[in-house]
């Protein structure tokens, strides 16, 4: 199966842990449909670890955890499937995943196969107890060979985390997308963190394997099973803002069924999404500011399919600061007959005209700007 876009969607792993039910993916579907949040693009409920029981029947199979699945998997994928979602699961290249269930080292075949027979549209495939002796490009293969052969199509999330330099052989295993770091936290630093790795991952992304940035944290609000600190209403628009310039996944990791204005808002920004999901694919690059001596603020700029471009500004350091851009980076010089008009994707304010030296914007700390730029002919 080939993907077109990075996917969107909802995983348990962020708020809930190990705290996971049929009722609780129920819920969450209901809430997807009710909210919007299908009709803006979030299609795929994923489970992530901690779903099964802690050992094989004696098939050999994946058994569903009976105090939390007592219906069986199958039966709450045929409910997420009747909203019109897809349906996401989890395991591990190792013996046991991360959390200490079963993963699917030398199952993998019969795993794939379950998951098909369940209804399965997305594997996310964790790094955890590989064995020393075997190599982690092999093992990505293997999945990806049992998956082709299941007879569903399914979504293939590789997630090491980087390890063993996978950003060198991660594409090769035929993975949709990939984590390149570690697991996300609720607060800024952590934002800043896998923002700082991201930049250096730019040369691997590609529109059939997108880098994943991990869950997003959104909305989370200092609660739930990795939150720790919480950020403010900005930090969460920026964090917002760098994924989909980054064209990342955009896996939803609150208590949807809890969710705040403010958090729907951003998470349903259609000119975000749009830039995420940009056909072209393109990774964004940094403008580094020539004469900008008074901003911390980076700014990144994106060409998108229609000949748009996404700018985004972000100001990583703690202080108020500017965002400058040079216009003769984007090629516009003083003797090109063209202007940008400025979509600006928080405010929905737009700006037409601008043309001149540089565009330079007032950013708060933690604060991005994002627009989406046309280009007009004077
Ligand atoms: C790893 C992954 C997380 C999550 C947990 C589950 O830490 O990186 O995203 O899936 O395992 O145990």
């Amino acid at each position: 199966m080939k993907v077109t876009a990075p996917p969107l969607g909802f995983n348990t792993w962020n708020t809930f842990g190990e705290d996971i039910s049929d009722e609780l993916i129920r819920s969450t579907a209901d809430r997807i449909i009710e909210l919007g949040l299908l009709d803006a693009g979030y299609n795929y409920i994923v489970i992530d670890d901690c779903w099964s029981e802690k050992q094989r029947d004696q098939n050999g199979r994946l058994v569903p955890n009976r105090e939390k699945f007592p219906n069986g998997i199958k039966a709450v994928a045929d409910y997420v499937h009747s909203k019109g979602l897809k349906f996401g699961i989890y395991s591990c290249v190792g013996n046991r995943t991360c959390a200490d269930y079963p993963g699917s080292f030398e199952h993998e075949f019969i795993d794939a196969e379950t998951f098909a027979e369940w209804g399965v549209d997305y594997l996310k495939y964790d790094y955890c107890f590989k064995p020393m002796t075997e190599k982690g490009d092999l093992l990505y293969k293997r999945m990806a060979l049992a998956l082709a052969n299941c007879g569903r199509d399914i979504l293939f999330s590789a997630c090491n985390w980087g390890a063993e330099n996978s950003k060198e052989w991660i594409k090769e295993t035929g993975a949709h997308m990939w984590r390149s770091g570690n697991d996300i936290r609720d607060n800024w630093k952590s934002i800043s963190d896998i923002f700082a790795l991201q930049t250096e991952m730019i040369p691997y992304c590609s529109p059939a394997c997108y880098n994943d940035m991990d869950m997003l944290v959104i909305g989370m609000n200092g609660e739930g099973f990795c939150a720790l600190g919480g950020c403010s209403e900005i930090e969460y628009q920026t964090h917002f803002a760098m994924w989909c310039m980054f064209a990342s996944p955009l896996m939803i990791g609150c208590d949807i069924r809890k969710i705040d204005d403010s958090a729907l808002r951003i998470l349903k920004n259609r000119g975000l999404i749009d830039i995420c999901c940009d056909p072209l694919g393109c990774q964004p690059y940094m403008i580094d500011g020539v004469g900008c001596s008074d901003s911390h603020a980076q700014v990144w700029v994106r060409n998108l399919e229609n000949g748009d471009i996404a700018i985004a500004m972000f100001n990583l350091g703690d202080g108020p600061s500017k965002g400058f851009l040079p216009l003769v980076s984007v090629g516009l010089n003083a003797s090109t007959e063209r202007t940008l008009e400025l979509h600006d994707l928080y405010t929905g304010e737009v700006i037409s005209g601008i043309r001149g030296e540089y565009l330079s914007e007032p950013i708060p700390a933690h604060g991005c700007k994002v627009f989406r730029a046309k280009v007009k002919k004077i």
